[in-house]
């Protein structure tokens, strides 16, 4: 096995011990979601953190596989936390069959993690639909091409399929596809 439990920066380390212990009071608020977007606020302010908001998502199959992989929240309120994906990939099957799942924030400058776990249902069509049309069309265009999940025969598979619809799309709006 290889060791690596010396990884650690000795300056990250000793970061660590001048940082004072989270206490309690420390709190602003019980209200979990409130709290969330206190430290979530604080996060996106740190000049050290590029993308607050990413997060680790973690699926299941429906006898228990666990996988887990990173994406970007988009929202939060009382009701729940939103994320955008492919329906068809991996982790969309297996929340199609075991929806379920579990959200970790890591933080590092902060020294600070959240996990947040439940139950997950899909957003309206509607919804998902503005959201797709919101986003630049690179990134639509992006999203129509990576079939998530799925093989592909080499890059220049994805460049081509690319090139084809900037060109197809040029003065129309990407359709939203059915697995998004
Ligand atoms: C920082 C970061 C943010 C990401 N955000 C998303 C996202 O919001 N939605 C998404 O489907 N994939 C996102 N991805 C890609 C996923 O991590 C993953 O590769 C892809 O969704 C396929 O995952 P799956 O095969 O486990 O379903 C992101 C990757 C990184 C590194």
């Amino acid at each position: 096995m290889t060791e690596t439990s010396g990884l650690r920066q000795p300056r990250f380390a000793e970061n660590l011990q001048s940082l004072s212990c989270f206490e309690e009071s420390q709190l602003v608020s019980l209200d979990p979601i409130k709290q969330f977007g206190n430290w979530l606020d604080e996060a996106t302010k740190c000049p050290k953190i590029e993308e607050a908001n990413a997060m680790c998502i973690a699926t299941a199959t429906k006898d228990g596989r666990p996988s887990a992989r990173m994406v970007l929240l988009k929202g939060y309120n009382n009701e729940g936390f939103r994320f955008f994906t492919n329906y068809e990939s991996r982790k969309g099957t297996e929340l199609e069959s075991n929806p379920y799942a579990c959200l970790v924030f890591y933080w590092e400058p902060l020294n600070k993690q959240i996990r947040i776990e439940g139950s997950v249902e899909r957003i309206p069509h509607q919804s998902s639909c503005e959201y797709f049309h919101s986003r630049p069309k690179s990134s639509q265009i992006g999203a129509v091409v990576s079939l998530q999940s799925t093989p592909i025969p080499n890059r220049d598979y994805l460049r081509k399929k690319n090139a084809e619809l900037e060109e197809k799309y040029e003065d129309t709006e990407v359709p939203m596809p059915d697995y998004w």
